[in-house]
């Protein structure tokens, strides 16, 4: 039997075979709620061994896209659990993507008095699709203050709680593709001077911050995180090549530290060997890597 059919066992991941299906947005979140069109889409495909979910925003500030699921009200964890049922009787397991979209938005897509936030003022480059308003550029994004970080893990940190009430059986945090947690990591987009900006470690900081506190709230199994060192996506400038390499070398040890369950990996942009490397060196539980 090929293997991706087999089961796959390793640290607390137990999955009844090794297809994953990636993250996907679908927009068909109204008002940011999960529906029954969502359960039925999932269930039809529990025959993954794990589902990591559509992205979906921790806050009303991470609602940067029209029609993504929040997973930050009663109504929402409602939502949320038919889909883990009608994947739990189809025998797959199933990881809630977390995505703050950060700069990545419009202010008419987020509810009525927020506004985007970023870990500066820099906007993306490009457009968004907003149901009110048609194509639109990007907002500028409010800068973070101290204050507004600790608003973010916190609500992270209930976003991964509210995650479990809804029968997950863990959370993915979004550190890819040029959301919030990846244009933290960013040397071009996060131009603070603070604890949160800088430095490799300053750069690190908030995804680690969060990953921590989520790892200590709802254990370590059930946590993941997908990365896309290289990547140019949702207007991600290239930067030299070694301080990438740097930043998720050290990345991926201090989440080896933190025991989780697995590191996501988009390889597309091909990533270096010496990078995959680093990771895998660095990383000693699970890793999936995209390829095209
Ligand atoms: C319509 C669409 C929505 C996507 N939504 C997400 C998402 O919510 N979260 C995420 O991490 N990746 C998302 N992705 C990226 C995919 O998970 C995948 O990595 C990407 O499509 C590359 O695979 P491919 O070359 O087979 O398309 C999305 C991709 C597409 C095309």
């Amino acid at each position: 039997m090929k293997i991706v059919l087999t089961p796959f066992s390793k640290g607390g991941l137990q999955l009844k075979n090794h297809v994953v299906m990636a993250p996907m947005t679908r927009s068909r979140a109204l008002n940011n709620l999960p529906n029954a069109l969502m359960a039925t889409y999932y269930k039809q495909r529990s025959e993954a061994g794990l589902i990591i979910t559509e992205g979906t925003s921790p806050s009303p500030e991470g609602l940067g896209y029209s029609r993504i699921p929040g997973i930050f009200s009663e109504a929402q964890v409602e939502g949320w659990r038919a889909v883990t049922r009608g994947v739990h009787e189809g025998g797959s397991k199933i990881f809630l993507q977390l995505m703050h979209t950060g700069r990545i938005a419009h202010i008419a897509n987020l509810p009525e008095g927020y506004q985007p936030v970023g870990l500066s003022t820099i906007q993306a480059v490009g457009e968004i699709f907003t149901d009110a308003e048609g194509m639109q550029e990007y907002s500028v994004p409010v800068a973070l203050d101290i204050a507004g970080i600790n608003r973010v893990i916190h609500d992270f940190v209930k976003a991964a709680q509210n995650a479990i009430q809804a029968g997950f059986d863990g959370v993915e945090l979004h550190g890819a593709n040029g959301y919030l947690l990846e244009q933290s990591l960013h040397p071009q987009v996060n131009n603070r001077t603070d604890a949160y900006g800088g430095s490799i470690e300053n750069r690190s900081r908030l995804t680690l911050e969060i990953a921590e506190k989520i790892v200590a709230a709802i254990g370590p199994e059930k946590v993941g995180i997908r990365i896309s060192p290289y990547s140019q996506l949702s207007d991600m400038p290239p930067y030299d090549e070694f301080e990438v390499h740097q930043t998720y070398a050290y990345l991926s040890s201090e989440l080896n530290r933190l025991d989780i369950a697995y590191i996501h990996v988009s390889d597309n942009p091909a990533i270096p060997q010496k990078t995959h490397q680093a990771i895998r060196e660095a990383f000693s539980n699970t890793l999936f890597i995209v390829t095209d």
